[in-house]
């Protein structure tokens, strides 16, 4: 069914007979949200735990913890047609599998499992330790970066290229998806002219190890989809094209962007930089906690299935709902003194992943990188600030991300200099 089947204007009269808050709602505009966006989203808890938002095209927000856990366990009831695209806009990209529900999102997302998990992700550290150590030392013989784009981007695209069996010389064009010069996406990009002609320029990249691969298989993401089946027949092209792109898509700006907050966070903190670096296990905690802390992507949208009593809320088939996942993130009864960063938190249960049947496939991917950047950097570069931000605002596409990250090295480890 359509969309917009169920009008705002219904959905906020329920609303109000249900004493439930209405509110115009609109972290993503904002004027706030550049400098200071998981503030603006925290913004929502002070409103209720559910609350209806009269921006864009209308939507019930829900801010606790035990709430999301409870709608994200249940894809019969909630539909993710419209994850990945925010509230404001209906989508114009589908994405499998975050955007299938099931039986089909289970069957695509059997398919991809092998590519992501532990042992898969173990293959892959070798390349993310000698990316990282390759890229600190040339960042320690400069003295500064942006973390941004000469490192948070950097990494996962020399992981992925690696995973797809691409030269890492082709760093630079996968990174122009994401980092267009001076600024990420849309705001120096009218039209997206830039970014249209990226992603074609990835997409003939794809294509032409595809047929690479059909003639000579190797050990990579492609190889792998030419041998897979779907419903008893061969993938076609186009579908792995897709999930090509599902896997570039979902891997590269929210782990980027993940890791720009912890080291913003550990360069502001040398105390901290000290203490939670030095031994593998706070490395995790660190890890963790900087995922709680700085969910890449804070906000998740859904669409009610069919009509369903939500705790005494009527709410109807087509009714849109947004997730604020930064809000459970540092929901008190789930984390006490949530906005403490403790790296020592235990249990952590963040759900930067998300949960249920479209918790992140790429989790594993994304915490190896993470500790592996941590590791490698500290050991070549233990202290490093802030250098002059203010060029710093952040933009929101799937994952919130910084535009820049600008970093000053204060002096290489003595073994590294
Ligand atoms: C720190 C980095 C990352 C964060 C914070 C993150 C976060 C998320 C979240 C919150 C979802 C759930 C969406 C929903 O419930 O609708 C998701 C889904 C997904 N992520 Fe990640 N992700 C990260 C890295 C990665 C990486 C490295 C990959 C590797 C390819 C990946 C692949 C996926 C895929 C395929 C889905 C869709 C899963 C499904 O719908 O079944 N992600 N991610």
């Amino acid at each position: 069914m359509s969309t917009d089947t169920v009008s705002s204007t219904d959905a906020e009269a329920r609303a109000r007979a249900a004493g439930v808050p209405v509110i115009d709602f609109d972290p993503e505009c904002d004027p706030r949200f550049k400098d200071d966006p998981l503030g603006t989203i925290l913004a929502g808890q002070q409103v209720g735990d559910i609350f209806y938002s009269t921006a864009a095209r209308g939507f019930w927000v829900i801010t606790r913890h035990e709430l999301f856990r409870e709608i994200s366990q249940a894809t019969d009831r909630y539909s993710n047609r419209e994850t990945f695209t925010f509230y404001r806009d209906p989508p114009d990209v589908f994405q499998m599998p975050a955007n299938l529900d099931p039986p089909d999102h289970t069957k695509v997302r059997r398919l991809l499992m092998p590519l992501l998990s532990p042992a898969a992700v173990k293959r892959l550290e070798s390349r993310a330790r000698a990316s990282v150590a390759r890229i600190a030392d040339e960042v320690a013989e400069r003295g500064s970066c942006d973390f941004m784009a000469d490192v948070a981007l950097r990494i996962p695209a020399e992981v992925f290229l690696e995973h797809m069996g691409l030269p890492l010389s082709r760093a630079d064009e996968i990174i122009a998806t994401r980092l267009l010069p001076g600024k990420l996406n849309a705001s120096n990009d009218p039209g997206g002219v830039q970014l249209k002609a990226a992603v074609a320029a990835v997409r003939a990249m794809f294509e032409e190890v595809l047929a690479e691969r059909r003639r000579q298989p190797a050990d990579d993401i492609p190889t792998y989809l030419l041998s897979q089946e779907l419903d008893g027949r061969p993938l076609t092209d186009q579908e792995i094209l897709q999930l090509c792109h599902t896997l570039l898509g979902t891997s590269l700006g929210t782990t980027a962007s993940t890791m720009a907050f912890l080291f913003k966070r550990l360069a502001e903190d040398p105390a901290l930089r000290h203490s939670a670096t030095s031994t593998p296990e706070m490395v995790g905690g660190l890890v963790d906690e900087a995922l709680r802390n700085f969910p890449a992507i804070p906000l998740l949208a859904r669409t009610v299935r069919a009509d369903v009593d939500f705790h005494g809320i009527p709410w109807k088939e087509g009714d849109r709902l947004l997730l604020l996942l930064a809000a459970a993130n540092a929901d008190q009864d789930a984390f006490p003194s949530p906005e403490q960063f403790d790296p020592q938190r235990t249990p952590n249960r963040h759900v930067a992943f998300g949960l249920g049947p479209h918790r992140c496939a790429g989790a594993h991917l994304a915490g190896m990188e993470l500790r592996v950047l941590v590791e490698e950097w500290h050991r070549r570069i233990p202290d490093y600030h802030l250098g002059d931000l203010s060029d710093l605002t952040h933009e929101v596409s799937v994952a919130v991300r910084m535009t820049t990250l600008p970093l000053v090295i204060d002096s290489p480890a003595p073994s590294f200099s």
